[in-house]
Formats: structure tokens, C-alpha cells, sequence
């Protein structure tokens, strides 16, 4: 999976090409073989010198969306280096290149625009996908992520500006998942926007008409899909960050016929469920012992009840018992068989059982062990929930996803204020430790960036047809065997962000050889997979051309 090759650029160029280019770092030799006499200031610099630079520079900057343009840029000009930078300060910069950073970049993104990066599809394209893609520089592409800006984070509709994100997923499947750049492709479709603020924005980089849904909105899906298999036969396609109806719809569509998965949906419910067995571990409960409250009926939360039924059921509990241990909050009430005004995939959750809307009386009713926030509305988890929550278990679970920081259900300072520091708290987006009664308590973040990495690594180098369930529940068990008992004793449910590559190595393993076992690849199982996998990693560091 390589791309390492010498350089055919010579002079400026060669200095303009973000992939070859390496700055000051040219050593003597390459800066006469390759014309860069003159052009580079006389003195060579290591890599490390110029981590230390790009660094001092990064860290002057006064706001957050300031340091991500800069991240970008970087990017634009050295990604060797802005690789190097990522890998050395993981949890000072993935905040920054992806979520919550990410969300508000987004929002500017039209107004913060400097260069283009990934391919844009709009309606006007039907017809000749094929040919935009074929525009890309790069000709082996093993992973597209693709999203038509519809439910940015839980930002809501960013139309075409919402390309930061597949940009920063990508990133981060190469930071954290070593996917070299090259094979990455971010891809937007731009149908329109509803957002009016957008549709007046005389800046806004998308077309400026309505959202285009229906027939033609799913001929340009296919046409995509079909295009990325033709010129990319082994390439994976996330769906990142479609609308709830379309995100369902495509994922049923496709997940079946082509390797595709969606990461909100699949990706979230993977990190979560591995924070499960974490807690478990905690709680001295299995899975299968307890009941789950979701508040938020949409992709996440149904996404990790149904990965977390089918966890279950490896178990061997039957279908209907385990999806009776996972119960429902919509922006109505509790998800009830009654209710007719339910949506196809909550049908699946709606229980025998009184309408209720009060959360607090729901949860005394439900008595649940976890309570599970994917609603994107800040405060649901209010001070009673937690106490209450806190009354009937020892150790509560406590997950408040909602992205970015300020959706989030709660704050880890209130979830562990109100269970007296009981609580085992993960969020979607990053909080400070907090310390109560003397004892540091440590936030998890269930981030999807545990997963997607090592599952697209071990999905593309297995060069899997289909990434099934089996495959996410194996990352999901290897994510959560990679907590130390420390990482428990403070709380932390997933592994230091530090960590992360040697982590993604291993749910890249147990990933492939579920593919493997389950027929999925044409290939045979390398003898060392380990090395196998590892072998195809891109590290950040210098060629040398001369
Ligand atoms: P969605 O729009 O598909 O679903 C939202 C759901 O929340 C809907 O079912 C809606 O009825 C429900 N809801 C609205 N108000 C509510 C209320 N007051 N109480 C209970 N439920 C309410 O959105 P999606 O994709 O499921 O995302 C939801 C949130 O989860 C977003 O903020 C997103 O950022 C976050 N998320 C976090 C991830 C992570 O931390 N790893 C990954 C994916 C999503």
C-alpha cells in the first residue's frame, strides 16, 4: 500500500508538491540532484527541528479555528510533516484537525477557504462521475470517505462546506491508522443546502439551491458508488455524516453489495460498545445483565443498540431478550409500541409499555445501568437524571455523546459532581480530568477514531469485499482488551489517544482475520498477520531521493 517513489518533479515544483515536498529538510545531495539550490535557505534542518518550528508557530496562534487553518495549510505544503506533527502530539491536535475543531471549521468554511482538497460532486455531474474521479492526481485509492453535508457533526446541514470532514476523517485514518495520504480520498456531494444562511452567504462554496432529493439524488449515489468500484476496485467508501434518512437508506443499500460502511452509525456503535465492556469490567455485569436507556433515536443510538444486540446474541441470548435490554428516547418520549408515529428503525425498540415523556420517571421505570446520549440536546442528562441514575446503581453509566462540546448531554463535571465521582463518563467530544474528594478522575471520549483507522486497515489490507458486523465486533473487543487496568483505576473505559496506532494495529488484525474466516477476500491469511498489516503502514518520515 505504498506510494514511495522518486521524485520526477524538479526545482519549484518539486517544492510545491505537498506529498514529496520535505522544505528545509533536502539534504545537499537532493538540493543538487533535484535543482533546490538557491531556492531553500542554506541551512539543513531535521525533522525534528522542524516539528519544533511548525510547533512554536502552532501554539501562538489565540483561537482553535486559527491553528486548524494552519494545520491545513501545513498540510497543503509538507504532509510528511503535518504527519510527524499529528503522531508526536496526538491529544494537543486531534482536537484540533478533527471534532470539536472540525465542527466550527465547517460552519466558516466558505469564509476560512484557501485551497481545494477532495472531490466535489454536484447534480450537475450526473452523467460523468467517473471522469471527476479520474481528475484526482492520485490512481490507487483504498479508502473514500463521502458525505453529501446534510448532519454535520451535530451541527445540521453545512451542504458543501461540510468537506472538512472527510478531509479530517481521512487525516486521521492516515495519522492513526497509517492508511498512507495518497490512497485517501475525500469526496463531497453536493445535491444543495437547506440552510438558509448558507443559500445567502455570497461565499458559500456549494451551489446555491435547495437540497435535491429523490430519484435524482440516489442515480448520483449509484453512479458514485459504481464509479469508486470500477476505478477502485479495493477501496473501502465511508458514509460520513448524511442526513438520518439517507444515512439509513444508503446503508441498506449498499452495506450488502459493496465494501461501504457508515461511520456514524456502525462506527459509533463499535467505540461504544467496546466503552461497555470496559464498564463492564467496572461493574462486574455482563452486557446481557442490564438495560440500556438511549436518549436520541437516530443513527448513533440505534446503531449501537443494534451492534450491541448482535453482541448479545453472540453470547446466546435470544434476539427479542437482548433487544428488550435497550430502551428508547426520542424528541417525543419514550419509544413505545403504542406510538404510530415511529420511524422504521426505532419500530424494532418499541417495547409494551405506557407513553411516558419525563425523563426522571422514565428512568425510575426503566431502572436502567447506562444511560446513552445521542439526541445532539444539551442538558437532557439534567442534575435529577444523574442523581437518579446515581440512586439505583453503584457504578452508573454515563455516556454524553453529542458532539461538538456544546451539545453534549452533560458535562463530565456534572456527571461526576452528581453520583459523588460514581459515575463511568465518556462524551463524544473531549473534557478536562476533574477531581473530586481529592481523587483525579479522568473523562473518557468515545471517540469514533478508535475504530475507523483500525478497521479500515484491517478491511484494506484483507482487501475485504464487505464489512459485516463480525468485523466490528471484533474491533470493538480488541478496543476494549486494550485497556490497561491503570487506564480503568481512573476511569478511562478506552486507551491513551497515545496509544493509538499500536491499537489500531490490533483491531486491524482481529479485523482482517474476520474477513479472512468469514470468506470475505480472495486473498490468502499471511502467515504473520501482524507483520503483514504493519509492513503496509505509512510512517511519517523522509525518503531519501538522492
Ligand atoms: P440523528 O439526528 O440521527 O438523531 C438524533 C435523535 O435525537 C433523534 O432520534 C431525535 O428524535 C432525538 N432527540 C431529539 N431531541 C431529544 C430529546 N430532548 N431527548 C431525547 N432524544 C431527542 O443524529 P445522530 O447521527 O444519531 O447523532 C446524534 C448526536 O450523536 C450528534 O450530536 C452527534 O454529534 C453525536 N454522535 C457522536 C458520536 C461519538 O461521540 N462517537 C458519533 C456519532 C454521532
Amino acid at each position: 500500500m505504498h506510494s514511495l517513489e522518486q521524485p520526477s518533479l524538479i526545482g519549484a515544483q518539486l517544492l510545491h508538491d505537498p506529498v514529496l515536498n520535505k522544505g528545509t529538510a533536502f539534504t545537499e545531495k537532493e538540493r543538487d540532484v533535484y535543482r533546490l539550490r538557491g531556492l531553500l535557505p542554506p541551512r539543513v534542518n531535521s525533522q525534528d527541528q522542524q516539528v519544533a518550528r511548525v510547533l512554536e508557530n502552532l501554539r501562538r496562534k489565540d483561537t482553535d479555528l486559527e491553528r486548524y487553518i494552519f494545520m491545513m495549510a501545513l498540510q497543503d505544503r509538507n504532509e510528511t510533516l503535518f504527519y510527524r506533527l499529528i503522531l508526536d502530539h496526538l491529544e494537543e491536535l486531534v482536537p484540533i484537525i478533527y471534532t470539536p475543531t472540525v465542527g466550527r471549521a465547517c460552519q466558516e468554511y466558505g469564509h476560512i477557504f484557501r485551497r481545494p482538497r477532495g472531490i466535489f460532486i454536484s447534480l450537475e455531474d450526473a452523467g460523468r462521475v467517473a471522469n471527476l474521479l479520474c481528475n484526482w492526481p492520485y490512481k490507487e485509492i483504498r479508502v473514500v470517505v463521502v458525505t453529501d453535508g446534510e448532519r454535520i457533526l451535530g451541527l445540521g446541514d453545512l451542504g458543501a462546506d461540510g468537506m472538512g470532514i472527510p478531509v479530517g476523517k481521512l487525516s486521521l485514518y492516515t495519522a492513526c491508522g497509517g492508511i498512507d495520504p495518497t490512497l485517501c480520498l475525500p469526496v463531497t456531494i453536493d445535491v444543495g443546502t437547506n440552510n438558509e444562511n448558507l443559500l445567502r452567504d455570497p461565499l458559500y462554496i456549494g451551489r446555491g439551491h435547495p437540497r435535491v432529493c429523490g430519484q435524482s439524488y440516489d442515480a448520483l449515489m449509484k453512479e458514485f458508488v459504481d464509479a469508486v468500484e470500477g476505478l477502485f476496485p479495493h477501496a473501502l467508501i465511508q458514509f460520513e455524516d448524511f442526513g438520518n434518512k439517507n444515512a439509513f437508506r444508503l446503508l441498506a443499500e449498499y452495506r450488502d453489495k459493496t465494501c461501504a460502511f457508515n461511520d456514524d452509525i456502525q462506527g459509533t456503535a463499535a467505540v461504544v460498545l467496546a466503552g461497555l465492556h470496559s464498564a463492564s469490567k467496572l461493574t462486574q455485569r455482563s452486557l446481557a445483565d442490564q438495560r440500556y436507556l438511549f436518549f436520541g433515536a437516530g443513527e448513533a443510538g440505534t446503531g449501537i443498540a443494534d451492534l450491541l444486540v448482535a453482541e448479545m446474541k453472540s453470547s446466546g441470548l435470544s434476539e427479542k431478550a437482548a433487544r428488550n435490554c435497550c430502551w428508547f428516547i426520542d424528541s417525543k418520549g419514550l419509544v413505545v409500541s403504542e406510538r404510530r408515529d415511529l420511524a422504521k428503525h426505532k419500530v424494532r425498540y418499541a417495547h409494551h409499555h405506557s407513553f411516558m415523556t419525563d425523563p426522571v420517571s422514565i428512568i425510575g421505570a426503566v431502572r436502567p445501568a447506562a444511560i446513552i446520549g445521542a439526541s445532539g440536546q444539551p442538558g437532557v442528562f439534567s442534575e435529577a437524571v444523574l442523581k437518579l441514575m446515581g440512586g439505583i446503581n453503584e457504578r452508573p453509566i454515563i455516556f454524553a455523546l453529542s458532539n461538538p462540546t456544546s451539545k453534549s448531554e452533560c458535562t463530565a463535571e456534572a456527571a461526576y459532581r452528581c453520583t459523588g465521582g460514581r459515575a463511568i463518563f465518556a462524551s463524544g467530544s473531549p473534557f478536562d480530568p476533574i477531581v473530586i474528594d481529592g481523587r483525579k478522575l479522568v473523562p473518557s471520549q468515545g471517540n469514533n477514531v478508535y475504530i475507523f483507522p483500525g478497521l479500515g486497515l484491517g478491511t484494506v489490507a484483507a482487501e475485504s469485499r464487505r464489512v459485516t458486523d463480525a468485523m466490528l465486533l471484533a474491533a470493538a473487543r480488541t478496543l476494549a482488551g486494550e485497556v490497561s487496568k491503570s487506564d480503568l483505576a481512573e476511569g478511562r473505559i478506552y486507551p491513551r489517544l497515545a496509544r493509538i496506532r499500536q491499537v489500531s494495529v490490533k483491531i486491524a488484525v482481529a479485523v482482517a482475520k474476520a474477513a479472512y474466516d468469514q470468506g470475505l477476500t480472495a486473498q490468502r491469511e499471511p502467515l504473520d498477520l501482524e507483520a503483514y498489516i504493519r509492513d503496509q503502514m505509512y510512517i511519517p518520515t523522509y525518503t531519501d531521493y538522492a
